[in-house]
């Protein structure tokens, strides 16, 4: 949700700005801009659009300098305007500030400053900010009675200006005066500093620098950090030294390059054979013919006494939890529940000693589920993340977990870590099972599924074309519906959700059997139902839920079970796809699912990688 990258160094500014914008544009597409720092003071260009339009103005306005700011902008507060596009300058015009997060108190904020004198030019919080920053900073120097200009003062005001807001934020400071200098902060929404020779960089994620630095220090919340060309200082916003680590960027070039695909979101579909076997690398022992999840920093005596389940996320990861819930419940024996990131940091759930809180988020650091973790941990519950970013917040601040190890996920529209977390999720339940009731024949019978995952998908990815087919002879309809019974219809939701989030196409996930209590009014030979219908224990049930679609006219495309002669006799369309045990068919449905929706959206023409409103990794609430 915003993306930001500065740069402070020896060489033009502008070319490491605009490459790292690109490959933050997953998280936000409205608007984008940079501040460069030279010898004529700040030059600030933006421009509503992708980064594509910024890289135009450039062209027709190049700003020369080695310092420099910038964003790309998921619209929160105030519309897709160039006004409203980062960076934001402050009453003097001379300091630039480029935001990720939200200033919630942007209203008092505002009228105070108004009072002031101060005068704004857009809708956003960020705005209030830089006015904020730059009112500390003429007092800060003011103070000092006429002594030179230093990054020191410009610290302070950031951290004065800081200290006043309520909010999240990852921001990016420079002032004319200071031309060799940016000051970082961040709450709430990522910062990473990268380091080079005689060369410094911020990020909101470490994908944006990844190809000009191997080492970097992931900012902790309430950091300050003072970057130059020659080195850093980080310390905290009330004037602390901050310890801090420098990392390694584990992340390659392949990584955030989409290769010979012609979008991120098909490279990602067709990684699932490999991210799946990573979910599983190194944690199935068939010795002990059992799962093994150190990162889980729990003995199995200490899990064995854990009475009940709480799964939370958003969007996709919440429908991995709501698999997740099936499988604790069928696999381990024990009561679990599922509940949306967003409620759940609201509501009071009653939830005994011995509960263990699982929070799923790729990205490890969309707000809802971040707050989330943070209220469970509050109330003393043991919380674990199931994250894809290893370096994210959530990741660090859960008592432990278990990664995914799906590598970068680009495409807006989340696929390959869906799959990853329900491997994951598949590998705590089987574990919790193991140590309680699971005969060890069971488990190696269960390792041997598990294993031969990876060429179930293979063999499913090479439906691609006729699944190309079947989206081409649906893509012009208004609406779609998606049902599935048991383990099949979170499957449902996330194939609605994916269909409605890069085609537009109206979709909406049912359990099949709630059909006849309403649903199926909307039945007409307009609307297309997808129903998920393996051959497993609910078969002949979604059988009959498929004729009552069929009595009414409605087309049915059917995702079913290798050879599955009846399904074929009843659906308009069929997508069979190899066998396995119910509590795995989650993985491989959701696979004919996500090419189902690329293959619409394809068709239409949408912007497959970048759907309108969207961005990957929401850090507002
Ligand atoms: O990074 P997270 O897994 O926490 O993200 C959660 C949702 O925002 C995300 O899954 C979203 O629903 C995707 N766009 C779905 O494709």
């Amino acid at each position: 949700m915003c993306g930001i990258v500065g740069y402070v160094g020896n060489q033009e500014a502008v070319p490491f700005l605009l490459e790292g914008l690109r490959r933050l544009e997953y998280r936000g597409y409205d608007s984008a801009g940079v501040a460069v720092l030279n010898e004529d003071g700040l030059a600030v260009r933006k421009r509503i659009g992708r980064i594509a339009n910024l890289a135009e103005l450039l062209r027709e306005a190049p700003v020369a300098g080695r310092v420099g700011i910038s964003h790309t902008r998921w619209a929160t507060h105030g519309g897709v305007t160039d006004d409203n596009a980062h960076p934001h300058t402050d009453q003097s015009g001379a300091l630039a500030l480029v935001h990720n997060g939200v200033i919630e108190n942007h209203g008092a904020l505002r009228e105070a400053l108004a009072r002031d004198g101060h005068v704004f030019r857009s809708q956003t919080d960020t705005e209030v900010l830089a006015h904020l920053v730059g009112k500390h900073f003429q007092a800060v120097r003011g103070g000092a009675g006429g002594v030179a200009v230093s990054a020191a003062q410009l610290e302070e005001a950031v951290r004065s200006a800081l200290s006043q807001v309520v909010g999240t934020y990852g921001i990016a400071v420079v002032h004319s005066d200071l031309p060799r200098v940016i000051v970082g902060a961040r709450r709430g929404s990522p910062l990473v500093l990268g380091i080079g020779k005689g060369e410094h960089f911020l990020a909101s994620d470490v994908g944006a620098i990844a190809r000009h630095t191997r080492e970097v220090v992931y900012l902790k919340d309430f950091d300050v950090a003072v970057v130059t060309p020659d080195g850093f200082e980080l310390s905290t916003l009330n004037g602390g030294l901050s310890g801090y680590e420098i990392k390694a960027v584990e992340i390659q070039e392949k990584d955030v390059d989409k290769g010979d695909y012609p979008h991120f979101m098909l490279k990602e579909i067709f990684e699932q054979p490999e991210t799946i076997r990573d979910a599983m690398r190194g944690r199935l022992s068939r010795e002990e013919a059992s799962p093994k999840l150190g990162g889980l920093n729990m003995t199995n005596a200490e899990l064995r006494t854990v009475e009940r389940v709480v799964l939370t996320g958003c969007g996709t990861a919440f429908h991995a939890a709501m698999v997740g819930e099936l499988l604790i419940e069928q696999l381990g024996h024990i009561p679990a529940e599922v509940e949306f990131a967003s409620e759940f940091r609201y509501r009071n759930l009653p939830l005994p000693k011995d509960v263990l809180v699982f929070a799923l988020s790729q990205s490890g650091e969309t707000a809802d589920t971040l707050a989330a973790v943070r209220e469970s941990q509050r109330k003393g519950h043991r919380t674990l993340g199931i994250c894809n970013n290893v370096a994210s917040t959530i990741a660090r601040e859960s008592d432990g977990g278990v990664y995914m190890h799906a590598g970068t996920e680009i495409g807006v529209a989340a696929t390959k870590s869906f799959t990853s977390q329900c491997t994951v999720l598949t590998l705590i339940a089987f574990l919790k099972g193991r140590i309680r009731h699971l005969s060890s024949a069971e488990g190696l019978r269960m390792i041997d599924e598990l294993e031969a995952l990876p060429d179930k998908v293979r063999e499913i990815l090479k439906l691609s074309d006729q699944i190309r087919e079947v989206a081409r002879k649906y893509s012009h309809v208004q609406s779609m519906m998606f049902l599935g019974r048991q383990f099949n219809y979170p499957v449902a939701l996330e194939g609605a959700l994916k269909m409605k989030e890069i085609s537009y196409i109206h979709a909406s996930g049912h359990p099949s059997a709630e059909l006849k209590h309403g649903i199926i009014a909307l039945i007409t030979p307009e609307l297309p139902s997808v129903f998920i219908a393996p051959e497993d224990s609910v078969f002949e049930k979604n059988l009959s839920n498929i004729e009552e679609v069929r009595a009414r006219k409605g087309p049915v495309i059917g995702i079913g079970s290798e050879g599955s002669r009846r399904l074929e006799q009843i659906c308009d369309d069929v997508i069979l796809i190899p066998r396995c045990p119910d509590y795995l068919s989650p993985i491989l449905n959701a696979i004919p699912l996500q090419l189902l929706a690329y293959h619409t959206a394809v068709a239409l023409g949408c912007d497959v990688d970048k759907p309108r409103n969207l961005a990957k990794s929401v850090t507002v609430e």
